[in-house]
């Protein structure tokens, strides 16, 4: 008998006959992208496989910034993740005069520029097609970015962002549930606990999910 239901997250293509969406991790070469287990991508227009060239923008080896995603995220295609990049905001000019060298590389100090830190997505997070997230944005777990939404601010758990500039539309559940979910943080356990209870964490019985949990 098979002991585990479910796709092996090292499979690089998940969905039988379609190359179209990919388990992210297997694809990730930079050394500051970390993506968790089961989180998806899906792109039928460059190829899932070029989530690091078409998707993950303005990625300097200089900034020194992460982009940390969680595990069980599904990443819609055109979802787009800006990491850095913004010119001098402090100077009459935002010119970037250093990039092109030439005696210009000492017009200000261009590795000096302000980031604005990792950006970093939670666990179960749905990203709708084509939003874009602006650096230094955290995500919380459980989280909905809806379609074409601009994400400038912080976004929490279990909560809806839309729009531009994206703003929380709805929460999810109650405060209270939002902290139990946050508690019983299912996707930390062991994928044999998750298989045995996928029903209940697709479902809405928070009571017997929590008892679970401590089992
Ligand atoms: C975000 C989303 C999940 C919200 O769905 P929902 O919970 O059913 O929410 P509602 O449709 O009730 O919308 C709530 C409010 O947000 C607004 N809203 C919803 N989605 C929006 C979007 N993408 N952009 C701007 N506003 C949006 C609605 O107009 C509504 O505003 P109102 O309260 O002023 O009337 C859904 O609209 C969405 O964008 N889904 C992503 C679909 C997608 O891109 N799929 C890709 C393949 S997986």
């Amino acid at each position: 008998m098979k002991k585990n239901i479910g796709p092996d997250p090292n499979t690089i293509y998940p969905i039988k006959n379609y190359d179209k969406l990919v388990f992210l991790k297997n694809f990730i070469k930079a050394s500051n992208i970390v993506v968790g287990e089961y989180t998806y991508f899906d792109d039928r227009r460059h190829g899932p496989e070029k989530f690091e060239e078409y998707n993950v923008l303005y990625n300097y080896d200089f900034s020194k910034v992460k982009l940390i995603i969680g595990k069980f995220c599904a990443i819609a295609a055109e979802t787009r993740f800006i990491m850095t990049g913004n010119h001098k905001l402090d100077a009459i000019s935002t010119y970037p005069f250093p990039v092109f060298q030439e005696g210009w590389e000492n017009a200000f100090d261009i590795f000096g520029l302000p980031v604005r830190g990792d950006v970093v997505v939670g666990n179960d997070v749905w990203f709708g097609y084509d939003s874009l997230i602006m650096p230094g944005v955290k995500i919380g777990h459980g989280a909905i970015i809806g379609t074409r939404a601009v994400v400038v601010k912080d976004v929490p758990p279990y909560s809806v962002v839309a729009g531009n500039p994206g703003k929380v539309v709805k929460q999810r559940f109650d405060d209270a549930t939002i902290a139990r979910l946050l508690r019983i943080a299912w996707w930390d356990w062991d994928i044999e606990k998750i298989n045995k209870h996928l029903s209940l964490i697709c479902g809405l019985d928070i009571d017997r999910l929590e008892a679970v949990s401590v089992e």
